[in-house]
């Protein structure tokens, strides 16, 4: 068996858990790697600010980082908070001895201007470290410092590379986090003579605590896994704008970007085809044809909020489950984006209730609402004839605005949605639920009180 790369963190503990060590380590984990630390120091720190620091021994640090490479040995490293010159000197040494790729990140100070680098210990941070490191990630501010320019453009950040790039390290990125790009994040690369640029679009948050570091942590994680530099930075990139996008807005400050979501995007989206597939077998298994409308069911289920934004991120059946004799079948497996009038009420229902993620819709008659009630099922619905004329005119919106007065109407979230059409529109029931499983419950509950 292949054996998990190892990655190092040295650099300093946030107690907030939003940077520092606590996001080297999601994020280790996140990409698939081993995060090993060697720890620099503690900080008590929160979203808001840093409000002390205590420095480890210099002799602690580096049994810690000796020990680990010892032991597991050390596919990539990166540094963070290191504070005080020695410790620079320390780290510089270390690489020499055992060589492994090095990714600086040349933290000088907290989102908050809390100084995490002395002053004194920039000069040891230019002469010392960056010729050992693979690549060195400064954003606008310590691209400055580092290179002694002004940026205040593109071409800024590219000069700017360029000169860091001589002070030795392999490649150089400057990040534009911090530099108004329009509706971009545009981080400039320098290496191998060549400039580069990475591009993301620009999200408006203030859940930025730990960027830098998560985004410094993914590039090691894929050096360690063997990758070249600029696919390891690529990859980095995509992996921020994930983190930053689903940033968690906790404490009263800049609240942490989740690294996490990375992984938990996938892990919930195979949750939700897996509660599907069952639904559907579900479905398939029972005499159902009758409830099935001319335009054909679909059954759908959405990602868990966050990240049910859109119709991509719901899941449901592509080509519908369609009537063979008095049967139904599905015809091709769940797959996320292949249903829009379905997938479009279950995001309306959960802006209402967010566990309330799954639907589908059947055939209406008086009966099937009549069994719905004798089943204890909370029943509403909506008139088409009552939607106002600049919801009608708007693609898609019927639909959403139908449901919101549906649960308005029933003061809670039903287990039942109908209306009764209108010229052109089939009348329909929609049946809810927290998963298709539970969706396809009911459905099954209701085949068998008409029977
Ligand atoms: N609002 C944003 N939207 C999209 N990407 C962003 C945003 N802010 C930062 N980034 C990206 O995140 C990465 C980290 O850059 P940033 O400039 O924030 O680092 P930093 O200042 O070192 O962060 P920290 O303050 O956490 O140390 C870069 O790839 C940058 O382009
Ligand atoms: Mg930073």
């Amino acid at each position: 068996m292949e054996k998990i790369p190892i990655a190092m963190t040295i650099a300093g503990s946030d107690s907030g858990g939003g940077a520092g060590i606590e996001a080297d380590l999601k994020t280790f984990s996140a990409m698939g790697v081993h995060g090993t630390v060697a720890l620099t120091a503690i900080t008590a720190q929160n979203t808001v600010d840093v409000f002390s620091v205590q420095d480890v021994e210099l002799d602690v640090i580096e049994k810690q980082i000796d020990v680990v490479f010892e032991d597991m040995g050390i596919d990539a490293a990166k540094t963070g908070m290191l504070y005080r010159s020695e410790v620079i000197e320390l780290v510089a040494r270390k690489i020499r001895e055992y060589g492994f790729p090095l990714v600086v990140d040349p933290v000088m100070t907290a989102k908050s201007g809390a100084r995490l680098l002395k002053p004194e210990a920039e000069e040891s941070l230019k002469k010392i470290l960056l010729p050992v490191a693979t690549v060195v990630t400064p954003n606008i501010f310590e691209a400055e410092v580092l290179s002694g320019l002004k940026i205040s453009t593109l071409a800024d950040m590219r000069d700017v590379a360029k000169r860091i790039a001589d002070l030795g390290p392999k490649a150089v990125v400057v990040k534009g986090g911090h530099l108004e790009n329009g509706n971009e994040a545009i981080d400039v690369v320098y290496s191998d003579g060549e400039f580069r640029e990475l591009r993301g679009s620009r999200i408006d948050t203030r859940n930025t605590h730990g960027t830098g570091c998560s985004f410094s942590a993914a590039i090691t994680a894929g050096l360690a896994k063997g990758k070249s530099i600029m696919e390891a930075l690529e990859e980095a990139k995509n992996f921020i704008q994930i983190a930053i996008k689903y940033g968690l807005s906790i404490g009263k400050g800049h609240g942490p970007v989740n690294p996490i979501a990375w992984m938990q995007i996938d892990a919930e989206k195979y949750r939700v085809i897996e509660n599907l597939y069952n639904a559907v077998k579900m479905l398939e298994s029972s005499k159902i044809a009758k409830l099935i409308p001319e335009v054909g069911s679909n059954i759908v289920m959405a990602l868990p909020k966050p990240y049910a934004n859109s119709i991509m991120d719901v899941a449901g059946i592509p080509g519908r489950l369609i009537k063979l004799e008095d049967r139904v079948f599905a015809v091709k497996s769940p797959e996320f984006g292949a249903s829009s009038h379905v997938a479009r009420i279950v995001l309306k229902v959960m802006e209402y209730g967010e566990e309330w993620r799954a639907a589908m819709n059947i055939k209406y008659s008086s009966e099937v609402i009549e069994a719905c009630r004798s089943l204890g099922l909370t029943v509403s619905s909506f008139d088409r004839r009552e939607e106002p004329d600049e919801v009608k005119t708007r693609e898609g919106g019927s639909l959403p605005w139908g449901v919101g007065k549906a649960i308005e109407k029933a003061g809670k979230i039903p287990d039942v949605i109908y209306d009764l059409g209108d010229v052109g529109k089939e009348p329909m029931v929609r049946i809810l639920g927290r998963n298709a499983v539970e969706v396809a419950t009911k459905v099954l509950m209701i085949a068998s009180k008409l029977r």
